[in-house]
């Protein structure tokens, strides 16, 4: 990884155009996870006290290039200004008039958030125009949302070519957090992969086991690999068609020396509700789903996770929004979470569901890093560039 960081730039007195994700939930009305706010605090609170004027640049929702109200980052605001305790001055548009007046009126110290980039076409289409509009309001470039740069767009990449560019904090712990896991990790590493299905993480499949030393899969995964291997799933969620698939990824694994970790005894119910009656079985009966992994199959991953150096983490084991569906998830990530308090592991997880299923197990806290990223997790768990690090590298 070779790029600037915060502290290789002059912000005194600069106008910091700093990319952030607040791409954030909301119930009622509000702001329901401040997570992502709060991961952005450092960076905007080392600008302002270097007395720079930090300009955030955000998108909110996937409004297609077009203004649509209902996303209008002027919501996201309050909870902003609550989170930072100072007040943070907003622009109607993240060009053009609206946003020149807004950083012109700046002090040093000041905070301005420019109104959701997604509003304008050129944004997603990585414009060199919008790049331009965008780069014309400040002075150097800060690039803080790493779970928004597997984006190639204006704010997150061309932007980043035509100013003196780095990583904010948040980019930059990310990137370490994740080059520890995977990258230049401590071995063996372990990697956990659950979620629903094989067909939107095969690309992670196939890059992970050239990498880590064991994969446990879990989830409705797991059944299309049981399957595969001739076992009975009666009515379970399973891709039957990716049977080849799931067999080319175990002759792979074989091949390469990674022990891939499947169930050896399941957890089934006739209907998918919480507290369904349920038995642990090794053969799920036909009129039965598989809906967590059993006792013996979390013994086994504890076993391997005891003798492991490195963890990472995405996706949950079984339906962990249902209990008692949420055992093998929870024990499992209880352990994980004990092994690294106790130092000999260390842990990261990524990925929407992931974070929700580690914090219902009370084990998020205690992990070594947690991305703040979703699909950008994935696309780096993949192998894949990401073009928003790709160009502060540049
Ligand atoms: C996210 O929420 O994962 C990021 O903000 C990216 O959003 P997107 O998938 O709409 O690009």
């Amino acid at each position: 990884m070779d790029f600037k960081t915060l502290d290789a730039m002059d912000v005194t007195d600069k106008t910091a155009l700093i990319r952030v994700d607040i791409n954030v939930p909301f119930e009622n009305g509000a702001v329901s996870d401040f997570t992502r706010i709060d991961a952005i605090l450092p960076t905007i609170n080392d600008i302002v006290a270097a007395g720079g004027k930090a300009v955030l640049l955000a998108h909110f929702g996937r409004p297609k290039g077009k203004v649509v109200p209902e996303m209008s980052l002027a919501q996201v605001r309050p909870a902003l200004e609550a989170r930072l305790g100072k007040p943070v001055a907003f622009a109607e548009d993240c060009i053009g008039k609206p946003a020149k007046d807004a950083v012109s009126a700046m002090k040093p110290g000041d905070v301005l958030l420019l109104e959701n980039t997604r509003f304008h076409p050129g944004e997603e289409k990585n414009d060199p125009m919008m790049a331009a509009s965008l780069a014309a309001l400040g002075d150097i470039y800060v690039n803080d949302a790493f779970s928004a740069a597997h984006r190639a767009h204006a704010s997150t990449e061309g932007i980043a070519r035509l100013l003196p560019s780095c990583a904010g904090r948040l980019m930059e712990a990310e990137l370490k957090a994740l080059d520890a896991a995977l990258g230049n990790p401590a071995r063996p590493v372990v990697a956990v992969v659950g979620g629903a299905k094989v067909s939107t993480k095969l690309d992670l499949l196939g890059n992970l086991i050239e990498k880590v030393d064991a994969l446990v899969i879990g989830g409705g995964m797991a059944n299309t690999f049981l399957a595969a291997q001739g076992q009975a799933v009666g009515k379970s969620l399973c891709e039957h068609d990716l049977a080849d698939t799931a067999r080319t990824v175990m002759d792979k694994a074989r091949a390469l020396g990674c022990r891939l970790i499947l169930p050896t005894d399941l957890v089934v119910a006739r209907e998918f509700k919480a507290n369904a009656p349920s038995e642990i079985v090794t053969d799920c009966p036909d009129d039965a789903m598989i809906l967590d992994a059993g006792p013996e199959s979390v013994a086994q991953i504890v076993d391997v996770f005891k003798t492991s150096r490195t963890l990472i983490w995405n996706g949950p084991l079984g339906a962990f929004e249902i209990e008692p569906f949420d055992k093998a998830t929870n024990s499992a990530a209880a352990e994980a979470a004990q092994l690294t308090r106790d130092g000999t592991l260390v842990s990261v997880a990524g990925g929407g569901d992931t974070v929700a299923a580690l914090n219902r197990a009370g084990a998020a806290k205690d992990f070594t890093y947690i991305s703040t990223a979703g699909g950008a997790f994935l696309e780096w768990m993949e192998g894949k560039t990401l073009p928003g690090v790709a160009a502060l590298e540049a």
